[in-house]
């Protein structure tokens, strides 16, 4: 078959890497990878929002199978439009990938069904919003209600830093129309846990959990950032928590969506927070997550695009998914400076691999063969092993065998979760 993987990053080197696993897979284009991605699939440089060039493309190539990864072109409705001239896609239609393109949408949807999330309040103007933090309690957690590049969450320590949150995203407008409504959220607490689940819209079957490392800096300081690294599976999900994240969230969410008529078909990835009144919906993605899914597919034992195809055809079953018992450990590699400034253009060089150790690469180009940094976050370093101890030393081992100018790092991935495991 041929595949068409729409996406950049890391994530997409993951899923493309997993796909070539396949016996059917025959080819893999990506629009519009990147140039690591280069060195597995054939890329394009159609961005990932141009969707009359996707589809143009996808009919030119004569594509198969279109697996789509990232955020905005499914709220814009690039499955819809594939699906319409015969490409099937892995990922849900426009009408469900709401439940990650607003954040009202989903809100409002939790409280409909009695799915267990923060409260909140919506408002579609600055000064009610306003009026009303004056009154809350602190820290409050503010939200723009669509997608804002994984920006669009402040949590606020004091009433200026949400009156100033709030004049930001409603009246200077920095995540544009995404703006137009925030939600004022309970401030929760607990640890942090990713689940990523393969959903038919009839079953779903959740993946290994995952931790993320949002913060730049080494003992969760410093800034948000779009992930520094990723462990699987999360300690701090047990099998009592899964079961009563399976009965309480992710069957009801589906339900849900299904009552609504929006049924989902994808990846969903339940963003929870594990409070001490129980588990709770902090997000949902309408798609794999960046770097989860760098330590979710190393540890998949069957084969990706059987698993895509159940999905699309409502045909997903249990026996089709099997992950092994090990552990993954992802550290990412950034340019320096990341979030912030940096600089790009350095030569990237990679060591020999072994057989459980693995490169994906984010932001790099191909420059006259060369590969060279060209973005924040250049790639992940990720190793398996049996338990989590072994892989975090082993992701760490990766690092050592790369090297490119101004490279950083967090020295701490999966610190917390291995001490999580020795409680
Ligand atoms: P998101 O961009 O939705 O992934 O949110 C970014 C981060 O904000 C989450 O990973 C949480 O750490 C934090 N967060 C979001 N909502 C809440 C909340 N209600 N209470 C505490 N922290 C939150
Ligand atoms: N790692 C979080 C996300 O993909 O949104």
């Amino acid at each position: 078959m041929k595949i068409l993987v729409v996406g950049g990053g890391g994530r997409e080197h993951a899923i493309i890497k997993s796909l070539k696993k396949s016996s059917k897979v025959e080819k893999i284009y990506a629009t519009p990878g990147n140039g690591g991605i280069a060195l597995d699939a054939e890329c394009y440089p159609i961005k990932a929002t141009e969707l009359d060039k996707i589809v143009e493309f996808a009919k030119e190539k004569q594509i198969d199978y279109c697996v789509v990864a990232p955020d905005d072109p499914l709220v814009l409705g690039l499955v819809d439009r594939l699906e319409e001239i015969g490409v099937p896609c892995f990922g849900p239609k426009k009408c469900a990938a709401i439940l990650e393109g607003s954040k009202v949408f989903s809100k409002n949807l939790m409280k409909k069904y009695g799915i267990p999330t923060g409260d909140s309040v919506t408002f579609d103007n600055a000064e009610s919003a306003i009026e009303y933090l004056k009154t809350t309690s602190y820290p409050t957690v503010i939200k723009a209600d669509g997608l804002a590049l994984g920006k669009g969450v402040i949590i606020a320590k004091n009433f200026v830093e949400a009156e100033n949150a709030v004049k930001e995203i409603m009246l200077d407008k920095v995540f544009g129309a995404s703006g137009n409504n925030i939600l004022v959220e309970e401030f929760l607490t607990g640890p942090e846990v990713s689940v990523l689940s393969f959903t038919d819209g009839k079953v779903v079957i959740p993946m290994v959990s995952s931790m993320d490392h949002k913060r730049a800096l080494d003992n969760d300081e410093g800034l948000n950032t779009g992930g520094m690294g990723t462990i699987a599976p999360n300690p701090y999900y047990t099998e009592e928590v899964a079961k009563e994240c399976m009965e309480k969230i992710f069957l009801p969410t589906i339900d849900a969506m299904n009552k609504e008529g929006r049924t989902f078909k994808g990846c969903l990835y339940f963003g929870l927070m594990l409070t001490p009144k129980g588990p709770k919906v902090i997000e949902y993605n309408c798609r794999f997550g960046d770097p989860e899914t760098q330590v979710v597919l190393p540890l998949l034992e069957s084969d990706l695009l059987d698993i895509m195809i159940a999905t699309t055809n409502g045909t997903l079953n249990e026996e089709l998914v099997k992950f092994s018992n090990g552990s993954a450990t992802c550290v990412v590699m950034a340019s320096s400076g990341y979030p912030q400034k940096y600089e790009s253009g350095f030569e990237i060089k990679i060591g020999d691999l072994e057989e459980n150790e693995n490169v994906y690469v984010a932001g790099a180009k191909l420059d006259g063969g060369v590969l060279k940094t060209s973005g924040g976050r250049v790639l992940g370093a990720v190793a398996t092993a049996d338990s989590l101890e072994e892989a975090i030393k082993n992701a760490y081992k990766v690092v050592e065998k790369i090297s490119f100018d101004n490279a950083y790092f967090r020295k701490d991935i999966g610190k917390k979760a291995l001490l999580a495991t020795k409680k």
